[in-house]
């Protein structure tokens, strides 16, 4: 009998090619926000499953199905798997990384752009009026040339928003994994999260160290919504001790806080990061290829367990 793998969501072809033959795939529709008990009935036969990064595999679902041997999470971060729990159930987990650093590079510079100059509210304005209007004061942005970007975590993707600022005149500062922050914080007119988030890191982004910014400075997170503590943030906005947001990910994803929904001066995407025909294939292929070396017998390429 062939191995069942279970597809959480409709992933590009390319998976279907790679693991065509060598197994059984089940495909269920995307779903955001799944809950344990739905996640159990859905790998209730799997051997491997290519998951979702809002699928919740924790050690309740990891256990349920003692013949499940493999995950492969199609993001690079991987906040959504228990690492302890598989480690100990001998349950092997991957992910994509590597293949979404440009593109999520690129997107942070577009929400640095959006926000800075404004250009979500001017699309909002032209929408609503019907017209283009040039007005010597109307819908002034901040300059970026001379302005220095804060990059809190100088990884991959870091270091590419760092190599894509620098080409628009911008002054570049950077922390590593572990480094303080305040410094950066308090010196940066833009902030931009490329962390992790893990229980260090979660609501890095809090009363103390928002306040810590400088008055007026942009923060910009496209790494994971919980890195930021958003009632925080909502005050932090509303009282102008932070200028303006642009955000790709959310605390309570699927769901958006409607305070941040109402601020014009937030820019908010739905996590597009990765979102381009090329990363998402890409994606796809590293998460199969991954599945078929284990399904052989072989070590997957990128093991995080
Ligand atoms: C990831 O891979 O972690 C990204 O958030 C997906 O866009």
């Amino acid at each position: 009998m062939k191995p069942l793998v279970v597809l959480t969501a409709k992933y590009p072809k390319i998976v279907r090619e790679i693991l065509s033959g060598l197994c059984e795939l089940v495909e269920h529709p995307s779903e955001q926000g799944r809950s344990e008990e739905e996640m159990i009935t859905i790998l209730s036969e799997a051997d491997a499953a290519i998951t979702l990064l809002s699928d919740p595999l924790t050690r309740n679902v990891l256990s349920a199905n003692r013949d499940l041997r493999m995950i492969a999470n199609y993001a690079v971060g991987y906040n959504n798997v228990d690492v302890d729990a598989a480690r100990e159930l001998g349950v092997t987990v991957t992910n994509t990384p590597g293949v979404l650093t440009e593109a999520t590079a690129d997107l942070t510079m577009g929400l640095i752009l959006a926000v800075m100059r404004r250009i979500a509210e001017g699309d909002r304005e032209v929408r609503t009026t019907g017209q283009c209007l040039w007005e010597p004061l109307h819908l002034l942005g901040t300059s970026l040339t001379g302005k220095r970007l804060g990059i809190i975590g100088m990884g991959r993707i870091g270091s590419a928003v760092a190599q894509r600022a620098r080409a628009f005149g911008m002054k570049v500062t950077g922390t590593h994994r572990g480094e303080p922050i305040y410094e950066l914080l308090a010196t940066s007119d833009v902030v931009s999260i490329h962390a992790p988030l893990t229980s260090e890191t979660r609501h890095l982004m809090n009363p103390e160290t928002l306040w810590a910014m400088k008055r007026g400075a942009f923060l910009i997170n496209t790494a994971r919504g919980a890195l930021v503590d958003e009632v925080a943030l909502c005050a932090a906005l509303d009282e102008g001790q932070i200028g303006g947001a642009g955000l790709d990910v959310y605390e309570d994803e699927p769901d958006v806080n409607s305070r941040l929904l109402a601020m014009p001066n937030v820019v908010l995407a739905p996590h597009i990061g990765s979102a381009t025909e090329e990363t998402r294939s890409a994606m796809a292929r590293i998460a199969a290829t991954d599945v078929a070396m284990f399904l052989r017998g072989q070590r997957p390429s990128h093991v995080i367990v």
